[in-house]
């Protein structure tokens, strides 16, 4: 790993780009760890694991077979500023030895923490907001305990509206994800016939005629609306503005709970959250992931007073109440806003640069999906994106695709925001050489959600 992080040195693309793909001579040779003991899901039960990490810096990592990749996802989509962030990891050091905790008891959360939860109180809000989302959650660790949280809120505060005998009705939108918790599942069709209380209502996302249906139809009886703002889990699907205020409309006028889940979405762009570019005014807000930009996790769940309905055991990670990873999602933020033109750019030029593939290629490529740094490549076929994902992980590219449901054939990336110009160009460059390589034979093996 030394070796390794010697010649990954500070990530230098200009240095890095080039060797892509190459099994690097200057680290010897290392004896793959037997992963055997994992769980199946996670590649586990077969032996070792040559194409695992072996070490990264900035957006780069070298595998276990000492091949040079690019991390075009960001880690599992929540590494923000790229691995073993200088100027994060110096805060956390000075942090760490200034006395600020990884974790202690949530009743007496340390100055991080309540530092953490001002500022996203005051990011969450448009200026002179009247009626603010004012509370955050923030003593969960993972994104799915925070989506928890938000569906229990929906579902009590219904409960007090209709009683606890009415059926609640929660919509959601297919190839939705919003974590492993048992209800959440079920909006995405797990456990059928065991969830029973709640009626699921599954939308195609952007059809509004279906939405306004179900809101017609079922008014008042809907306890809440879900929705991802680009949709990571769906084909990087990015919902419209209009559509989203229609929900938004809807919920205002049935008193459904309005929770959009910015796990994927929060802290890729400059205003934070897409909501807040986009003019939303929802109920609830889950983040996650990048807050605290793939250091240790910590999440959280932005909400109005009002429907702070919750005992403090009914949804919490014991070990959320984090400082130090508090104190990261803090010094994150400044960075983000310091560097708020340039993360603009980026994603306005990875869309671009996807849009020139599709209209270079349009007999293999449909479309570029996505918003910003969080982008999709729409193949025609299959087969062509498993291929392409294959033969782009050969030329050093890690990223992701989406083939495992009937019609799915999008590949997936999400660029940390250290990427640049000369990054995001490199990118499309290898992109274009291999579709210029053309047609598709072995398809790779598919990857599931998220
Ligand atoms: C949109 C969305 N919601 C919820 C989750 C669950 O978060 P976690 O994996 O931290 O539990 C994820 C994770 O990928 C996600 O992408």
């Amino acid at each position: 790993m030394e070796a390794g992080r010697r010649f990954l040195g500070d990530g230098d693309p200009g240095r890095l780009l080039p060797r892509l793909g190459e099994e690097i001579a200057e680290i010897p040779a290392f004896v793959s760890i037997d992963k055997s003991p994992l769980p199946a899901g996670y590649g586990g039960g077969c032996g070792g694991g040559a194409e695992d990490f072996l070490v990264g810096q900035g957006l780069f990592y070298v595998n276990e077979r000492r091949r040079l990749l690019l991390d075009c996802t960001s880690g599992h989509y929540q590494v923000l500023w790229g691995y073993g962030h200088r100027d994060l990891t110096a805060a956390l050091v000075a942090a760490q030895e200034a006395g600020v905790v990884w974790d202690n008891h949530s009743n007496i959360p340390q100055a991080p923490v309540k530092r953490l939860a001002e500022r996203l109180v005051t990011l969450g809000n448009a200026p002179g907001e009247a009626d603010p989302l004012d509370t955050v959650l923030l003593g969960v660790c993972t994104g799915s305990v925070a989506c928890a949280a938000a569906l229990k809120i929906q579902l009590k505060v219904f409960a007090r509206a209709h009683g606890t005998e009415a059926t609640p009705v929660l919509v959601a939108l297919r190839g939705n994800y919003h974590g492993t918790d048992m209800v959440a599942q079920g909006l995405r069709g797990l456990w059928p016939g065991l969830l029973r209380r709640c009626e699921v209502v599954v939308l195609e996302p952007n059809d509004a005629e279906a939405l306004d249906a179900v809101f017609r139809e079922r008014g008042s009886r809907i306890a809440g609306f879900w929705a991802e703002p680009v949709m990571m889990n769906r084909e990087a699907v990015a919902l419209e503005p209009g559509y989203l205020a229609r929900a938004e409309a809807w919920c205002r006028e049935t008193g459904a709970l309005l929770c959009l889940d910015e796990i994927q979405t929060g802290f890729w762009l400059p205003e934070m959250f897409e909501y807040r570019r986009l003019g939303l005014r929802p109920d609830l807000v889950v983040l996650g992931k990048g807050l605290t930009a793939g250091f240790h996790p910590l999440s959280g769940l932005l909400l109005r007073r009002r429907h702070d309905v919750l005992e403090q055991y009914d949804a919490i990670s014991t070990n959320g109440s984090a400082a130090l990873p508090a104190l990261v999602a803090l010094a994150s933020i400044e960075m983000i806003e310091g560097q708020a033109a340039r993360i603009r750019d980026s994603g306005v030029r990875i869309q671009a640069g996807l849009r020139s593939l599709v209209s270079e290629f349009p007999g293999v490529l449909l479309a570029a999906e996505g918003r910003g740094h969080l982008a999709g490549l729409k193949f025609r076929s299959v087969a062509g994106a498993l291929e392409f994902h294959r033969r782009l992980l050969e030329a050093g590219l890690w990223t992701r695709v989406h083939a495992y449901h009937e019609g799915h054939s999008t590949l997936l990336t999400k660029l940390g925001l250290l990427a640049d110009a000369v990054v995001i160009d490199g990118v499309m460059d290898r992109m274009r050489e291999v579709l210029r390589r053309g047609s598709p034979c072995r398809p790779s093996a598919s990857q599931g959600t998220p």
